[in-house]
């Protein structure tokens, strides 16, 4: 069964210089969320976007933020992000500081004490058992489906049965992210994803609508 779902386009792939303006066009072309991909050089080998720019975003944009942190120790920047407008905050079960179940639990339970929606995620070679403890005290899963680290990468189809087996356990918001185009979006809505996230897909497209449009199904 294919879903009706949401799209989260990547600001990741937008034009930066051009920021507030291509926030509105992609609200106005349909954008359910705005995906924000936060990378410390350590977790993943890439630098991106701070809270400074999160709140810059906040104050520019009308739709949910969906903050995608890809940090060691994202436990310390819990409460800067969700200040600075983190509808939506991910933490990845892999990174150090949130790797155990203390911790995850504690981190998890910390973004819905500070009034956000508490998000985990995991890499394409991580299994689903992981996140499985801790289900109960999430609101979002976000499976990537290619390494994380940069934009523009292709899907890798070996995460499907994943997103089909997290289904079968979470009732709750599922989104995957990475490679995401009209034909692998299907697959994952067809395999229980409700939110596509898409950087490439969207901004490299001739016309954002139509792009969101098919992304929807
Ligand atoms: C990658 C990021 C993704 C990325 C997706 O680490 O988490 O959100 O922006 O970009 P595309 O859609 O181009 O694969
Ligand atoms: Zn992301």
């Amino acid at each position: 069964m294919s879903r009706p779902c949401r799209v989260a386009p990547s600001l990741l792939a937008c034009d930066f210089s051009r920021l507030a303006d291509e926030i509105h066009q992609v609200q106005e072309a349909g954008a359910d969320w705005l995906h924000i991909d936060v990378m410390d050089g350590h977790f993943v080998p890439n630098l991106t976007i701070g809270p400074v720019v999160v709140e810059a975003i906040r104050r520019s944009s009308q739709v949910p933020l969906d903050v995608h942190l890809m940090l060691d120790h994202p436990e310390r920047y819990l409460k800067i992000f969700i200040d600075a407008g983190a509808s939506y905050l991910t933490v990845h079960v892999e990174a150090p500081g949130v790797a155990n179940p203390g911790q995850m639990q504690q981190a998890l339970g910390e973004i819905r004490r500070l009034g956000a929606r508490a998000g985990v995620s995991l890499r394409p070679r991580t299994a689903a058992e992981a996140i499985r403890p801790y289900l109960d005290q999430t609101d979002l899963v976000l499976v990537m489906s290619v390494e994380p680290g940069f934009g523009g990468q292709a899907f890798l189809p070996d995460v499907l049965p994943k997103v089909r087996q997290i289904r079968e356990w979470f009732a709750g918001e599922l989104s995957v992210d990475g490679g995401i185009t009209a034909q692998t979006g299907r697959l994952c809505r067809e395999a229980g994803a409700n939110v596509l996230i898409a950087g490439t897909a969207v901004f490299r497209s001739a016309s954002y609508r139509d792009a969101i449009h098919s992304l929807k199904g």
